[in-house]
């Protein structure tokens, strides 16, 4: 079993956002701003030399993390072997920490779905994650991987679990560490009315290595995870207190509609970075 984040990679990173192309050149003339970047696999699998050589200069002069959208270690009838051939490479090439996914499916059947479909909180599902990702280790290697809590459009039925329980069950049998999305944990909590505070007391709080934040909005009665906003003031202070509770290696801020000039990035990765430290402080 690969070995968890906590153990391989002991060092806070620090706060970075997920790279986006429009921002290349102002990422490179603000690199000294920016401690990680999370890179989505998919945008690299284009095996041109161009592509290539894009991602090395950018493992050249960033920590990078790579973040998979559709390897759906959820999928029942197994991983596409062919889509993780190519993550894998990505993965590789990026000289990457630790790697991350989602707790989600995007295909069944053999039918791409499109979108991060959330799964059941059952035995069966944590099956099904601990045969895929152990399937994953064995081609991308020994790395430790991070798995995020989705924003989930629905609460299934038939769930033997509450998600914190579940992730706990999942960090028990595989090793894995967590990729907190607190902006997708303040939108569950909205819309499906929870305690984030009961939520984050059951949590394997050493295995949180990574955050998320983003802003999101409401359509309707409906709190969306658009990502196309400025991170809200409710997910900065829960931010404070996860951060507060398990000490996460690296802070990532998501922003992938409605870009805004670069400058408001820098800024809330600055005030990530300010959370993560003042935190690592007071322990
Ligand atoms: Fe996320």
């Amino acid at each position: 079993m690969a070995a968890a984040v906590a153990e391989r990679s002991p060092l806070r990173i620090g706060a970075g956002y997920s790279f986006r192309r429009a921002y290349a050149a102002q990422t490179y003339a603000n690199r000294a701003r920016i401690d990680v970047l999370e890179i989505v696999a998919d945008h690299f699998f284009d095996n041109s030399k161009a592509c290539r050589r894009e991602l090395d200069l950018l493992a050249e002069h960033f920590i990078l993390l790579p973040h998979g959208l559709d390897l759906s270690l959820g999928s029942a009838d197994g991983l596409d072997e062919a889509y993780l051939a190519r993550f894998a490479e990505v993965v590789r090439r990026a000289r990457a920490p630790w790697w991350s996914e989602h707790v989600a499916f995007t295909r069944a059947g053999g039918i791409a779905i499109g979108h991060l479909a959330p799964l059941p909180f059952t035995r069966e599902a944590l099956e099904v994650l601990e045969r895929n990702l152990d399937r994953a280790r064995r081609v991308i290697g020994d790395l430790p991987c991070a798995l995020e809590n989705i924003a989930a459009p629905v609460v299934l039925g038939g769930a033997e679990m509450e998600e914190p329980a579940f992730l706990r069950a999942l960090v028990e049998r595989t090793g894995c560490s967590l990729l907190l999305d607190v902006e997708n944990l303040h939108a569950n909590a909205l819309n499906f009315g929870f305690d984030v505070d009961c939520y984050l007391d059951a949590l394997p709080a050493g295995a949180v290595v990574q955050l998320h934040v983003a802003g999101g909005e409401w359509n309707g009665a409906t709190y969306v995870d658009s990502h196309a906003r400025a991170v809200h003031a409710d997910v900065w202070r829960l931010v404070e207190r996860v951060c507060n509770r398990f000490a996460p290696k690296a802070i990532v801020v998501e922003r992938d509609e409605a870009l805004p000039p670069f400058d408001e990035v820098l800024a809330e990765i600055e005030r990530a970075r300010v959370i993560l430290m003042q935190a690592a402080v007071c322990r």
